[in-house]
């Protein structure tokens, strides 16, 4: 057998981290999985202790076992906030890409720099999950926390900064920040000089398959390892699943729900419904993301499900008609990104009658999660992309019921991946592209990808609603 390289991904997620080592035939060699605690010490607020995730992320390494993969890609929760001081220390909880305070800094962005320059640098509106504005925050309301900031990281960078002692990132991820200026890929300091806000805080910005430092020694990885950009977890997610050329579109079941798709140059929505970021493949791509989807399934089965599993709450919608007989759900449990970008919009069931029973309510839930990403999928038609096969992923994808749904809903067929390893594997092939194994991301997703063989959910025609 020839050699075999060793590629390891690390994925620093909402809910826990998980390590993936792969060899370059995209063949799973270990995995392992930790899970650390969210804190909401207000509503619509959301943090995590970095040092919670580095815990995490040392506890799978130990669990891997392996000193000397060949390279390191990371990725992680986008958007995130980690505020940095003179010595390198973390001066608060880090806020996360879920949190809604930021409503106001949102508007001054657009007042300061004016709202039209904003869109033509970043691609998007300022958004209240975005880092630059959360920034602000700090700035408007611990004035004696934004005094001591020298760097500011989003999660997985915090990570490359505990393996390589390097503050550094990567584009897809950076596009997140609302710093970033989108269409030439690197910082923009005039956005930053208009708000006020020093360039010097943010690290060095990579494409996502660049080597951006090689690993210190430490308890579980050996000194020199290089570490490639890796990618947001969208991005990354959208590696592994082969979503890297126009015409597939990815629909990723998590916490939060992102429908999205390649693009091959930096067009943006002016409506702002869909986000428009760099991606991990050196070109670009535009995602429709609602925050709250599995997450708001997972909600509805801890606070009404009465310890039934995902899977009893689908076999208990699926004995109602499509449409719930006019009960409607909408999922802005944490407000909401795409369409409607509304950190103030909230959850709420319509149309309730003494005729609906326990199963009508759970059919409603998996419709306002379905129709909540058909708004995603429709926007991204409207910008003219191709919308030709739909891959679903990541947790949701495991429920035929739902990915069935999803599919009538959108009305195109839908695949499932036999094997989702989800960000995490995505950040082990850009890795694998960083040290040359592949010439090209999408060389590398079509060799590693390729033996996955692809499941379909068969689209069928919704009868007249
Ligand atoms: C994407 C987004 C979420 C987070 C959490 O814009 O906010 O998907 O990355 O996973």
């Amino acid at each position: 057998m020839p050699f075999m390289a060793k590629l390891l991904g690390i994925d620093v997620g909402t809910s826990g981290c998980k390590v993936l080592l792969i060899d370059e035939s995209g063949h799973v060699l270990r995995q392992a999985s930790s899970e650390y605690p969210l804190s909401v010490p207000r509503p619509m607020w959301s943090e995590q202790n970095p040092e919670d995730w580095w815990q995490g992320v040392q506890a799978c390494l130990k669990e891997i076992g392996e000193p000397n993969p060949d390279a390191i890609g990371l990725t992680g929760q986008m958007h995130g906030a980690v505020f940095l001081d003179a010595a390198d220390a973390v001066i608060r909880p880090a806020i996360l890409w879920n949190d809604q305070r930021t409503a106001e800094e949102c508007a001054q962005i657009d007042a300061v720099v004016g709202a039209e320059l904003v869109r033509a640098i970043t691609c998007n509106p300022p958004l209240t999950g975005f880092q630059l504005p959360k920034l602000l925050w700090l700035r408007n309301h611990e004035p004696e926390n934004f005094a001591k900031v020298r760097s500011l990281l989003l999660p997985k960078d915090y990570i490359r900064f505990k393996l390589s002692g390097v503050k550094a990132t990567e584009v897809s991820d950076a596009s997140g920040t609302g710093a970033f200026d989108v269409p030439n890929r690197r910082w923009s300091s005039e956005l930053m000089e208009a708000i006020e806000i020093s360039p010097s805080v943010f690290p060095e910005s990579f494409e996502s398959d660049v080597v951006s430092g090689r690993t210190q020694a430490s308890d579980y990885l050996s000194e020199g390892i290089p570490i490639v950009g890796g990618g947001g977890d969208q991005a990354a997610g959208a590696v592994g699943t082969g979503a890297v050329e126009p015409g597939v579109v990815s629909v990723s079941l998590g916490t939060s729900g992102v429908v999205f798709t390649a693009i091959d140059r930096p067009q943006f929505d002016p409506g702002g419904s869909v986000h428009t970021f760099c991606h991990a493949n050196r070109s670009w791509h535009a995602m429709g993301v609602m925050l709250a989807c599995g997450g708001a399934l997972r909600w509805y089965r801890d606070s009404f499900g009465n310890g039934r599993t995902y899977d009893q709450l689908a076999a208990m919608a699926s004995e109602v008609d499509p449409g719930s007989e006019g009960l409607t759900f909408l999922p802005y449990l944490t407000g909401e990104r795409t369409p409607h970008n509304d950190p103030n919009s909230r959850a709420s069931w319509s149309g309730a009658t003494l005729a609906h029973g326990p199963s009508h309510f759970a059919r409603s839930v998996f419709e306002g999660m379905s129709f909540g990403l058909l708004d995603g999928f429709s926007a991204l038609k409207a910008l003219g992309a191709t919308c030709d096969e739909v891959r679903v992923t990541s947790g949701g994808a495991k429920s035929k019921f739902w990915v069935q749904m999803i599919a009538d809903v959108f009305q195109t067929p839908c695949v499932t991946l036999e094997s989702d390893e989800g960000p995490a594997f995505g950040a082990a092939i850009l890795a694998g592209v960083g040290i040359g194994l592949w010439p090209s991301t999408s060389v590398a997703c079509n060799q590693a990808i390729r033996s996955r063989s692809l499941q379909l959910a068969k689209w069928q025609q919704l009868a007249d609603p």
